[in-house]
């Protein structure tokens, strides 16, 4: 199973980054851990924090992997271009937040990309994209 993991704006900043919200691991660091429990997996990751270059990966990857895992940071509550590519392609999303989105500010409190998400995990700190990976391993077993 080939699965990416895309993360948005500010997620390269995970371990120095508001830490009382996001914890004290870098994502490279989580990353590793996640390869070593889905050892039967082939997990890669893309960061970047410009809109357009996500939705590219999205349009690159889309119609050929297993899976996407989405963490699209401050894009999830203002972007309709993100939601349109995710509604183009034909892989299955899965949106992730690692903080309690619901319990934060109203504005973040929509999404525009959960509606054309396979699912959403959001709250459960980095282990957000564990669950998510974990997801796909179930939808894997369903079909
Ligand atoms: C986030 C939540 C967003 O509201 C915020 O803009 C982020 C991170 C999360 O993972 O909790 O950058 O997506």
């Amino acid at each position: 199973m080939n699965i990416l993991i895309i993360n948005g704006p500010n997620l390269n900043l995970l371990g120095v980054r508001e830490k009382s919200i996001y914890g004290n691991q870098s994502f490279d660091d989580y990353f590793k851990c996640l390869k070593d429990i889905f050892s039967d997996v082939s997990l890669s990751y893309f960061q970047s924090n410009s809109e357009g270059a996500i939705i590219d990966k999205l349009h690159e990857v889309g119609f050929s992997i297993d899976g996407i895992v989405l963490n699209a940071g401050a894009y999830t509550h203002t972007s309709l271009a993100i939601a349109d590519a995710i509604a183009a392609i034909n892989v299955p999303v899965v949106e992730v937040h690692i903080s309690n989105v619901f319990k934060r500010e109203t504005i973040r409190h929509h999404s525009f990309i959960s509606s054309v998400c396979k699912g959403s995990i959001v709250g459960f700190g980095l282990d957000s994209y564990r669950l998510a990976v974990q997801s796909f391993h179930l939808l894997n077993e369903k079909s």
